[in-house]
């Protein structure tokens, strides 16, 4: 008797157990998505999709995804074939993120083919947050990175080039992005120049995360560092609201603290569309004569999976990996058509 009421006591257990679990299930399906900025976000997004696929976290699924331009030897805006500095020193930024607020960056890094891997070693064996210059690469040295000269033959031939005029000046582009190179120049780093890999996925669990990687402007100040490596600028994640990230002028997106901006602004109620929006238009608002020449844009994930996306300047697209969209690159709207 005794046996047979616990067994009925424990059946009525097991079954509401299992009726909660259906209802959890049923409440929040998890929809998991990749973004990243710019069309190479392509094939940073197939990485990406693979970890996720297999069941992976976020945060691996971002790394792994911001290694594929960073590897690209066509692409001079990150990573090993990134153009160097004025002076024609490589030097890398890059940061990552997840949902628990875990997080680490690494700033002008030289001689390391993948900084987003040093910054996600930040964030696991180091108590900090930014490594910078020297210490990065001893950091990255110690950690096994192999230490290798990054400035290809290509790259150095574009820096000589270059050098004949030494024209430092951001221009706006509206048709490339970047630090606005003008249109149909011949001018080295004018072409091919897209700037920022700025990634963000949310994974079958619903986790967030977002990776940033960039050599930085082309012809940069040597020691001079934008967003990108820069935790709520040129990246931000709160796993309870979403990601965002930046592509641009860093400089513009340091002074409003864009990325950390747009999730604010999420937090407030906004779509992560309208939220990318008002971000651009702060910068439209105190800025509005450089905004003329400058090109900034914000993407923005949040926890449904809802994606938005908006620039200065037109030309800035991003690509989009979900179980309906494989490889598609869209354009974002832009206060400037
Ligand atoms: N957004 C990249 C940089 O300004 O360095």
């Amino acid at each position: 008797m005794t046996d047979r009421r616990d067994f009925v006591k424990a059946s009525l257990v097991a079954s509401a157990l299992s009726g909660l679990a259906g209802t959890a299930k049923a409440a929040s399906p998890v929809k998991p998505v990749v973004v990243s900025t710019w069309d190479f976000g392509v094939a940073a997004n197939q990485a990406a999709w693979s970890v996720i696929q297999g069941g992976g976290h976020a945060l691996d699924a971002v790394e792994a995804g911001a290694r594929v331009p960073e590897a690209d030897m066509k692409n001079h805006s990150v990573g090993r074939a990134g153009y160097p500095d004025r002076d024609g020193h490589v030097s890398l930024d890059a940061c990552i993120m997840d949902e628990q607020w875990r997080c680490g960056g690494v700033a002008a890094l030289e001689h390391i083919a993948h900084p987003i891997s040093v910054a996600r070693r930040v964030l696991e064996k180091t108590p900090h947050v930014l490594l910078v210059g020297d210490g990065a690469l001893q950091f990255a040295i110690e950690q096994g990175f192999p230490k290798e000269e990054l400035l290809t033959p290509e790259s150095e031939a574009a820096w000589r080039e270059w050098l004949k005029v030494q024209n430092y000046q951001p221009v706006a582009n509206s048709e490339m992005s970047t630090y606005g190179h003008v249109p149909n120049s011949k001018m080295p780093g004018d072409e091919h120049n897209h700037d920022t890999l700025g990634i963000l996925a949310l994974d079958g669990q619903g986790r967030l995360s977002g990776a940033c990687t960039t050599s930085g402007m082309a012809w940069k100040l040597r020691g001079r560092v934008g967003d990108s490596p820069i935790i709520g600028a040129g990246l931000y994640v709160d796993g309870e609201i979403g990601a965002a990230t930046s592509t641009g002028v860093g400089e513009e997106v340091i002074r409003n603290a864009g990325s950390f901006l747009v999730v604010e602004l999420m937090r407030q109620g906004r779509s992560p569309q309208k939220a990318c929006e008002e971000a651009v238009m702060r910068i439209v608002r105190r800025r509005p004569e450089a905004a003329k020449t400058l090109q900034v844009g914000f993407l923005a994930l949040n926890t449904k999976g809802q994606v938005g996306a908006f620039a200065i300047q037109k030309g800035f697209v991003y690509a989009q990996r979900d179980a309906k969209a494989t490889d598609t690159v869209v354009p974002a709207k832009s206060f400037f058509a």
